[in-house]
């Protein structure tokens, strides 16, 4: 069922609950039951709808036209070339200055969702075309399903991801005690401005490799030079199944995400550069406090590749989706 209180909307059923907000279709709080069944809450968050409208680090918000960075601020379709802001060092990160995550979105709901819709005019934020894009957020059983919708009427560029931070102990702490499981035999490289750049590797033989179940913090220390560039993970992760991609678990409270997407990728974020911003109840949310599985097309794959997967084409549809599904063990 769908609830309201105040500015939230809230999602229940008997496994999850999931607060929302308007602004940037912000997952506030997502209460799981842990192995001694106490909820727990096992995403960063605001505790208010201003805060996110002046938020900082995406915390749980919904990321577009385009997550992580375009070279450059500049993208060229149809031998026309835009230019977006510039907001991270040389290059535009996550729909420039005000792009999706700060917007207020209209919202209705249907068949026990909420359907969350913003309709982009075009050169906003100096993206092309006139974009009418929703994000519904829905709960099937033990799983937070987020879909994405959207219909330009000019091919342009969209790459949309969802950045909450995870942490299933329920607390704003370091992170990187939790298991991680991601099923990509390659990831990508990113430069010294965090851009990708183009170069992929092969995970064999790296601190990259969590094909198999890994403790975080057994790897991000590893003298590896993509791993001093990013300050920890902070990479994009090409995978190898099309579904139940990355497993996120956590010995303490048992609790186990599963993610499941219809994306070829997720940049794997350790909250690198997350510095003491005051979250929900007045909690410190820290450097390594949270762990993002962004799930999205390649990162600049609009400079990188000709045929990109980020060109929405005129008048179709862009339909992709994410699932969090949770449970104890
Ligand atoms: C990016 C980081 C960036 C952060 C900002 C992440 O998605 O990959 O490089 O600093 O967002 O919150």
């Amino acid at each position: 069922m769908v609830l309201t209180q105040g500015d939230f909307l809230i999602l229940k059923n008997e496994f999850l609950e999931v607060w929302t907000l308007p602004t940037g279709c912000a997952i506030v709080k997502l209460l799981v039951k842990d192995k001694n069944s106490d909820i727990r809450d096992v995403v960063l968050g605001y505790d208010t709808e201003e805060e996110y409208e002046n938020q900082d680090a995406y915390i749980g918000v919904v990321v577009g036209r385009v997550a992580n960075r375009i070279e450059k601020g500049r993208y060229t379709i149809n031998g026309k070339t835009y230019h977006v802001p510039i907001n991270n060092g040389p290059n535009s990160l996550h729909g420039g200055i005000r792009g999706f995550s700060f917007r207020k979105f209209d919202w209705s709901i249907a068949n026990e969702a909420i359907d969350y819709s913003y309709v982009s005019p075009d050169k906003e934020e100096g993206f092309n075309g006139n974009v009418e894009f929703h994000v519904i957020y829905s709960l099937e059983e033990n799983a937070l399903k987020m879909q994405y919708k959207a219909i330009s009427d000019e091919d342009t560029v969209l790459n949309i991801t969802n950045h909450s931070y995870f942490n299933l102990t329920g607390a704003p702490c370091d992170v990187t005690d939790h298991i991680l499981t991601v099923h990509a035999s390659k990831f990508a490289h990113v430069d010294e401005d965090g851009l990708v750049d183009g170069v992929i590797e092969d995970v064999e033989g790296t601190p990259f490799d969590f094909r198999t179940p890994t403790r975080v913090s057994e790897q991000i220390e590893k003298d590896n030079r993509q791993l001093v560039i990013g300050k920890g993970f902070d990479h994009p992760f090409i995978f190898d199944t099309d579904s139940d991609q990355v497993q996120l678990y956590d010995e303490t409270t048992g609790i186990e995400m599963n993610v499941s997407t219809s994306y070829p990728v997720a940049t794997i974020y350790t909250a690198n550069y997350l510095v003491n911003l005051l979250g929900k109840d007045k909690h410190a949310m820290t450097r390594r406090s949270g762990i993002c599985v962004e799930t999205q097309f390649m990162s600049n794959d609009i400079n990188l590749n000709e045929n990109s997967q980020t060109i929405l084409r005129k008048g179709e549809e862009y339909n992709e989706y994410t699932s969090f599904a949770f449970r104890v063990r």
